[in-house]
């Protein structure tokens, strides 16, 4: 038993997983709505066919020989000692749980879509409360140092404590929330003309002219419309994204383009040929929303990109944006103000919606609180981070499909990712001579290729803070976020710094 028995092995996991992927990425954009209960079937055969090969005790055997295989390179053994851990990680848990876990998932989800139907938190409360128990069982099967969370927060963010969490949010309580106010006593910017009426078919074109631009490869690729935007690999040359298109609103297209396409980018840089394996794959959610953000935020919000840009906007809605400067429109995209719902917060407050996430996961997890006096506490959390009245249920409680999929410690990896792009980004102003001119002008593969060499080409070489120490020389540091944030918003909102 070689190598050569694990790899095959893996990579045929592999096709199943991304057979599976296929057919969700169609259940989302082109399958007939009939189709899903037959679907949702087909899935499940996949999903445990694959666990089945996966935690098969022939697959344990090539892998305890490979071990202690020294013989193989440093990549096979990384491959290999990842594999493992992974492997000795799924054994932990029982058919039953896993049966019990799936179950209550899909009994939580509808309800979750029952009760964001009907303004009504009660509906969904029991499942939750199931689904709670279920994610504390699950703390003590996958063991942990410290915290309970942190055998959750490990799934998403490996190596990642709730310390360290706790540290960064420590951080945005002290120094971005004060930023946030004095913006808010400042002058108000113009964002009303992201709000005229924009055709859906030239959104369109111009969402592909914008991805080519950064250097998403349409011959590897291709966007698809779908309701909630979403990034989909099935191997490093075939990765599809989706957008949305409001023909009210410019600005939901534009940033979940860049945004989608940041993490397309990603996808397209993992080795090809290492396909299937650990290496052939992405670091972590924080590091994978760090390549995202970091083109949503720091390049797609960022004055320079528009110098090239806005002039093309323009072509495309010469009537709409007559009486706006490429000076608007970047003051209105920033325009920070407190707002209810996440996914449309701007990248400032935004992190307040995570930290108050993060607060109360903290406490359902610590069995600290009762699921029936969250409501209750969102809204508490909202009126003191936010200073905003949180009006029902769906703006409130019920507004993410997080919790209801049993998503408990992926919403740092959204911070986490915003505060590792501006670390990143800092250095790439560092390493790549005339970065800035180069936006200025739509020359946006210089920075492509400085992603593809530190981040993209690794996979799971290193581990997101190896990764983040290698590139930068320091660990995660909050401190190069905030500096981005004030030098930025003092300059749109005339605040003295
Ligand atoms: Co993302």
């Amino acid at each position: 038993m070689g190598y050569n028995d694990f790899k095959t092995r893996l990579q045929k996991i592999a096709d199943i997983g991304f057979a599976s992927a296929i057919l969700s990425w169609d259940q989302e954009t082109y399958m007939p709505q009939k189709g899903a209960d037959f679907r949702a079937r087909q899935l499940s055969t996949l999903a445990g066919v694959s666990h089945k090969m996966y935690t098969d005790e022939g697959f344990g055997k090539i892998l305890a020989v490979l071990k202690n295989d020294a013989s193989l390179t440093q990549k096979e053994t990384k491959n290999v000692s990842l594999t493992l851990e992974d492997y000795e990680k799924q054994k932990r848990y029982s058919t039953e749980f896993v049966e019990e876990m799936s179950r209550t998932v899909s009994e939580c989800f509808m309800a979750w879509q029952a009760a964001k139907e009907k303004n009504d938190f009660s509906v969904y409360a029991p499942k939750l409360e199931k689904l709670v128990a279920l994610k504390r069982k699950e703390c003590e099967i996958l063991g942990y140092k410290g915290h309970p969370y942190n055998a959750l927060l490990d799934q998403y963010e490996k190596g990642t404590t709730t310390a360290e969490v706790e540290q960064l949010f420590e951080e945005v309580k002290k120094e971005l929330v004060p930023f946030v106010k004095k913006i808010a006593a400042a002058q108000q910017v113009d964002d009303g003309f992201f709000y005229k009426h924009y055709d859906k078919q030239k959104q369109w074109e111009l969402g592909i002219e914008l991805l080519k631009q950064m250097g998403y490869d349409f011959e590897a690729g291709r966007q698809d419309i779908s309701s909630h935007p979403f990034t989909i690999h099935f191997n490093a040359q075939d990765v599809r994204v989706t957008t949305r298109i409001n023909e009210n609103d410019l600005s939901e297209m534009i940033w979940s383009c860049i945004h989608e396409g940041g993490h397309g980018l990603y996808e397209q840089g993992l080795p090809a040929e290492q396909y299937g394996l650990p290496l052939g794959e992405t670091v972590s959610l924080g590091i994978h929303e760090s390549q995202s953000r970091l083109w949503e935020n720091n390049v797609g919000r960022s004055l320079n990109y528009w110098k090239k840009n806005f002039s093309l906007v323009q072509q495309y809605f010469p009537e709409q944006l007559k009486d706006v400067s490429a000076e608007d429109f970047y003051k209105g995209m920033n325009k920070v103000a407190p707002s209810f719902i996440r996914t449309s917060a701007d990248e400032l407050t935004y992190h307040f919606h995570v930290l108050i996430r993060f607060e109360i996961e903290k406490l359902l997890i610590e069995g600290k609180v009762n699921v029936n006096d969250l409501p209750e506490l969102w809204n508490s959390k909202y009126k003191e981070y936010l200073d905003i009245t949180v009006p029902d249920f769906s703006k409130g409680i019920l507004q993410d499909i997080h919790w209801s999929h049993g998503s408990f410690g992926y919403f740092p990896t959204y911070s986490i990712g915003s505060f590792y792009a501006a670390q990143f980004f800092a250095q790439a102003q560092k390493e790549i001579t005339g970065l800035d001119t180069q936006i200025s002008e739509g020359e946006l593969l210089p920075l492509l290729n400085w992603l593809r060499d530190k981040v993209h080409q690794h996979g799971k070489m290193y581990t997101a803070a190896e990764l983040c120490e290698k590139i930068t020389g320091e660990k995660l540091n909050f401190r190069y976020f905030m500096n981005y944030a004030t030098r930025k918003y003092a300059g749109i909102y005339h605040l003295s710094e």
